[in-house]
């Protein structure tokens, strides 16, 4: 009886990491390996031995949670869209086996414009899948080559129509902002080739220089000029107010969304939700424990073959922890903290920047702290003084 009341009011996301890509990007430092990194150049026959291993974490999964609901399943990367389709279809199938999978769930993959094909698209939206993300990050050829892109914007625009033409339930696209070399009108170029494509959702992230990346050495030896900060604040401005005119809101600093949708995968990491990210680096949250897998795809598999936890260290988050990060993830987000969450030091400070204009004074007195425009420029400073 305690067990089903636990199991009822616990409610789980799955992140699935894919950590591979046919080349890696200038500017990106995320936990993904090449062919040749990997000395390897059968990207097929290493994708179907690694979704092997992620099932089995799936399966350690099921053994320490029992049979609770998955509200959401989230194919990350590296690029996902490389995945043989019948491996993606192999993850849902082991999550519905072993898990209750809500009716409607949201079901995400991550896509790179290069690697989208129809017959993928037809065949993973067969398994489930009903949401794509597609990474589309800039729409100006000469700021796809800073970034060190090999796609071409027209491929962005098919990927879009085929998803929706398949039926689709939420599409959305990245975009990266703040990028050497990119005038006013390359990112108002960007933006508004993006807001026209058949989307629902749409995540803009500004650029940050990663350490040890190829951009991070171009910089470094002055072949590229990063652009000035507040041009970079001045270019979210402008993309915040062309996305809010067609329709898109604002609900997280970097992520806008018709009404009704808002990426609930999203959400549940910023509510505070509990996850569990499947696969190599992947970070998971159960009740006040964060933990993390090893880095490397092989040394992940290899622990898996040995019926080993992958797991590569965890911390477990005090009470105040848990206040702080509440604090941190929510005021991103247009939920905001409600002022009831907040000490009276800290409510003195909010109250200064409120009366500053960076926070909305209409949602205060409703007791809700809510960021305004000019407040998500500086959320990181608002938060570190919230918390010193
Ligand atoms: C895993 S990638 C998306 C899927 C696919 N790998 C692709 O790139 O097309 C997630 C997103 O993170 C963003 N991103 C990665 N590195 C970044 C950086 N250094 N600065 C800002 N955004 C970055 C990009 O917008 C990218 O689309
Ligand atoms: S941005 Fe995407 S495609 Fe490029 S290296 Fe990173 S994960 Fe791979």
């Amino acid at each position: 009886m305690e067990k089903e009341r636990n199991n009822e009011s616990r409610k789980l996301s799955f992140y699935v990491h894919v950590p591979y890509c046919v080349k890696r990007c200038g500017y990106c430092d995320f936990n993904t390996y090449t062919p040749s990194e990997l000395n390897s150049p059968d990207l097929k026959g290493i994708t179907t031995s690694y979704i092997d291993s992620a099932l089995k974490e799936i399966e350690l999964a099921s053994g320490k949670l029992g049979k609770i609901q998955v509200e959401t399943i989230f194919f990350g990367g590296g690029t996902p869209s490389l995945l043989p389709a019948q491996e993606v279809s192999r993850v849902i199938a082991k999550i519905s086996a072993l898990f209750e999978i809500r009716p409607n769930a949201e079901i995400t993959l991550e896509a790179n414009p290069d690697t989208i094909t129809e017959s993928f698209l037809d065949s993973i939206r067969e398994s489930g899948v009903n949401r794509i993300s597609i990474g589309m990050q800039s729409a100006v050829p000469h700021v796809l080559n800073t970034l060190d892109r090999t796609h071409n914007p027209d491929n962005v625009v098919k990927s879009c129509e085929l998803a929706r033409k398949l039926g689709f339930e939420h599409l959305s696209v990245d975009l990266i902002y703040g990028i050497p070399g990119e005038s006013f009108q390359d990112w108002q170029r960007s933006f508004e080739a993006a807001l026209q494509l058949p989307i629902d959702h749409i995540s803009a992230y500004a650029l940050i220089v990663e350490t040890g990346t190829k951009l991070a050495a171009q910089i470094k030896r002055g072949e590229l000029l990063m652009p000035a900060d507040d041009e970079t604040a001045e270019k979210y401005l402008q993309f915040d107010a062309a996305a809010t005119s067609l329709g898109f809101n604002w609900y997280e600093l970097s992520n806008w969304a018709i009404p009704g949708a808002e990426s609930l995968h999203n959400k549940a990491y910023w509510n505070g939700s509990s996850w569990w990210g499947v696969g190599p680096g992947a970070h998971s949250f159960i009740e006040g424990r964060r933990w993390w897998n090893v880095k490397h795809p092989r040394k992940y598999q290899e622990l898996i073959s040995q019926n080993r936890s992958p797991e590569q260290d965890s911390e477990v988050l005090s009470l105040e922890n848990m206040r702080d990060e509440f604090v941190m993830l929510r005021i991103r987000t247009r939920e905001g903290i409600p002022l009831e969450r907040l000490t009276d030091k800290q409510l003195e400070i909010a109250n200064q920047f409120k009366n500053s204009g960076y926070i909305e004074s209409l949602t205060w007195r409703d007791s809700l702290l809510v960021l305004t425009a000019k407040g998500r420029l500086i959320a990181d400073r608002i938060v570190r003084e919230l918390l010193v």
